[in-house]
C-alpha cells in the first residue's frame, strides 16, 4: 500500500503536534475517526481482490496498531505534562513561616463586666439587661427626675429621632438606672439584680466617653438596709480588685432617685494609688417615689441602689490613666489584656 506510509507519518506528526489533550483527540479523528484517513482507507479494501485484500489489510491494521500505541503514548505524555504544570503552580514552599491567624481577646471593660457578673451572682443577685434606646419616662421621670428638674442637666443626652407612645424623643439611656424601673416593675420582691450595660452622654475627654459602660445594683425587699449595701459593696470591691487591703467609706451626695444618696469612695492600702480616696460608685436607699413608680408600696418595702462605672474599675484594677485607650482599638494596648 503505497498509500500508507505518508498517512502515518503526518498522522504521528499531528499527535507530537498536539500540546493539549483536546488537540490530540482531534488530530485523532482526521486519521482513526470515523471518517479519518486510515479508516477511509479500510473501507476502501472491498474493491480489492482477495489476495490484495489480505495483505493490504494486514498492513492497514499493523498501522492502525502503531498509531493506536503512538496515541496512547502521547496521551500520556500529555497528562503528565499537565500534572507537573499543576504540581508547579501549586508548589508550597514549606520552609516559609507561617501567617498565623490573629488571636483575639476579650476587652479590658468586659472582663470586667464578666467578673462582676460572678461575683453578684455568686451572692445571690440575678443579671439583667435592657434598652440602649430608652424612654424619657424610664431613663429620668420614673426614677424622679422630673421635667426641668435640674438634675436632668447633670446628664447631657443624645436624643434620638424618634417618639415614645406619650409623644416625647427616644434618648440613649445616660444611665443603666432605668433598669431599676424596668426590672422591678416585671419581678416581684424581693430583688435582688444587677444590669450592667452601655450608656452614652455628650462627653468626652480623658475620663469621659461618649459610649462608656455602667452597672445596676438593685435590692428591695422588706428589710434591707444601709448596712447591707456596706456590706455587699465593700465585699464586691474586696473580690474585683483581690485585696482586702481596702477601705470604703461613704460620702454623702445628691441623685434623685435615692434618699439618702451616697458617693462610695475606696482607698487602697498599696499599689499605685494607695492612700488616696477614690470615687468608685453612686449609691444610696431607693426614693420612695421611686418605689412607687416600681409599683410597689414604699411603706412596705425599701432597699438601695448603685450605680458604677466599668471603665473606672477596669482603669483602677490595672493602671490605666486614659480612658480613651480602651475605644482607640490599639492592640498594643489591647493585647496586654488577652489572655
Ligand atoms: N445613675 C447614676 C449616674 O449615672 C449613678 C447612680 C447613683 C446609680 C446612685 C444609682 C444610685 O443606682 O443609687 O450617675
Amino acid at each position: 500500500m503505497r498509500d500508507l506510509d505518508p498517512i502515518v507519518e503526518r498522522a504521528l506528526a499531528a499527535f507530537r503536534a498536539a500540546d493539549d489533550a483536546p488537540a490530540l483527540e482531534n488530530a485523532k479523528a482526521l486519521f482513526l475517526g470515523k471518517t479519518g484517513e486510515l479508516t477511509a482507507l479500510l473501507k476502501s479494501l472491498g474493491g480489492l481482490d482477495p489476495e490484495a485484500r489480505k495483505t493490504a489489510g494486514a498492513a492497514i491494521n499493523a498501522a492502525k496498531t502503531v498509531l493506536e500505541q503512538a496515541l496512547e503514548a502521547r496521551r500520556a505524555d500529555l497528562a503528565d505534562a499537565r500534572l507537573q504544570a499543576r504540581l508547579a503552580e501549586e508548589a508550597l514552599d514549606v520552609t516559609l513561616p507561617g501567617r498565623g491567624r490573629g488571636v483575639g481577646g476579650i476587652h479590658p471593660v468586659i472582663r470586667t463586666w464578666q467578673r462582676i457578673e460572678e461575683i453578684f451572682h455568686s451572692i445571690g443577685f440575678s443579671v439583667a439587661d435592657g434598652p440602649e434606646i430608652e424612654t424619657d419616662w424610664c431613663n429620668f421621670t420614673a426614677l424622679n427626675n422630673p421635667e426641668n428638674h435640674p438634675a436632668r442637666s447633670m446628664q447631657d443626652t443624645f436624643y434620638v429621632d424618634l417618639k415614645d407612645a406619650a409623644g416625647r424623643n427616644l434618648l440613649l439611656r445616660t444611665h443603666t438606672s432605668p433598669m431599676q424601673v424596668r426590672y422591678a416593675r416585671q419581678h416581684p420582691p424581693p430583688i435582688k439584680v444587677i444590669a450592667p450595660g452601655r450608656t452614652y452622654r455628650v462627653d468626652s475627654d480623658a475620663t469621659h466617653s461618649p459610649m462608656f459602660h455602667q452597672v445596676e445594683g438593685l435590692w428591695i425587699a422588706e428589710d434591707v438596709s444601709f448596712a447591707d449595701l456596706k456590706g455587699v459593696y465593700t465585699d464586691f470591691l474586696r473580690r474585683f480588685f483581690e485585696t482586702d487591703a481596702l477601705q470604703v467609706r461613704f460620702r454623702p451626695s445628691f441623685f434623685p432617685f435615692t434618699e439618702p444618696s451616697a458617693e462610695i469612695d475606696m482607698q487602697f492600702a498599696q499599689g499605685p494609688w494607695k492612700g488616696r480616696w477614690l470615687e468608685i460608685s453612686g449609691a444610696g436607699q431607693v426614693h420612695p417615689t421611686v418605689v412607687r413608680n416600681f409599683g410597689l408600696d414604699p411603706e412596705r418595702y425599701l432597699g438601695f441602689a448603685f450605680g458604677s462605672g466599668l471603665e473606672r474599675l477596669t482603669m483602677l484594677r490595672y493602671g490605666i490613666d486614659d480612658l480613651r485607650l480602651f475605644f482607640d482599638g490599639d492592640l498594643r494596648f489591647l493585647r496586654q489584656f488577652a489572655t
